[in-house]
């Protein structure tokens, strides 16, 4: 089942992509507004998105883990997979989603329609097989939004984004865009770490020695 929602993607070459309209304009006007401490996260992935599209002949692949579950919701969850399925009115894409609660699919195809394809499923195991595809989709944005933060309790979750990365590593390369979600500064000011979904994260890169090009409530990287 995988091979053929992902073969697609990676076997599409053809001519270099055409010039298209920048995203980036209806992004300002229309959801930087709305998305409150995500709003200079979201533009960074973005403007690396955009310009990672520039040179490529292929739909971009984004894939998500964590899908939109509340609509309207912008300044509180983010609304992320509606923001892909906006952006793939300007750039060609291939998008999709997962999310462990059946409840979060039929709200995504609700809201975003045929633009992205919504999985029901642990995130962990769905990009695991994604990655042992003969020929494993090289993925141009993935945004992890899984596995809720408790800050009592932070490990559990930091660990799941750990576990997505490792599942899903073969489908990283150079350029790859990496994004996680619902980071905090520790409780105890004088402590000077970070807590929240990506801590962990931000170890593993940092130990790569892959720059964190935006660090706020969201992480992001580029391979
Ligand atoms: C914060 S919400 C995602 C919000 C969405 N990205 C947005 O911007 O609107 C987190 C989602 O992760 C899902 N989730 C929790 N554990 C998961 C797992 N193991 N695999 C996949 N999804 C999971 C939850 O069901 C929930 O819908």
């Amino acid at each position: 089942m995988l091979r053929k929602l992902f073969g697609n993607s990676a076997a599409a070459a053809g001519a270099a992509a055409p010039a298209r309209a920048s995203f980036l304009p209806y992004y300002e006007q229309t959801f930087a507004p709305l998305l409150a401490d995500r709003t200079s996260g979201f533009r960074m992935m973005f403007e690396l998105l955009e310009a990672r599209c520039r040179g490529l002949s292929r739909p971009a692949l984004i894939v998500e883990t964590g899908s939109l579950r509340a609509v309207g919701n912008w300044s509180g969850d983010g609304q992320s997979t509606r923001l892909w399925k906006e952006f793939a009115a300007f750039q060609p894409c291939e998008i999709h989603t997962v999310d462990l609660d059946p409840g979060a699919a039929p709200v995504v195809r609700a809201e975003c329609g045929d633009a992205v394809q919504a999985h029901t499923g642990d995130s962990v195991a769905f990009l695991y097989k994604m990655a042992q595809s003969p020929e494993p989709p090289q993925i141009d944005l993935l945004y992890l939004d899984s596995y809720d933060f408790d800050v009592a309790d932070p490990f559990p979750s930091a660990f799941h984004h750990i576990k997505e990365l490792i599942a899903v590593r073969p489908c990283l390369g150079p350029g790859s865009i990496v994004a996680i979600d619902d980071n905090y500064p520790h409780p105890d000011p004088a402590d000077g770490r970070v807590t929240g979904k990506g801590y962990l994260a931000m170890q593993w890169f940092r130990d790569l020695d892959i720059p964190l090009l935006h660090r706020g409530l969201q992480f992001v990287w580029q391979l």
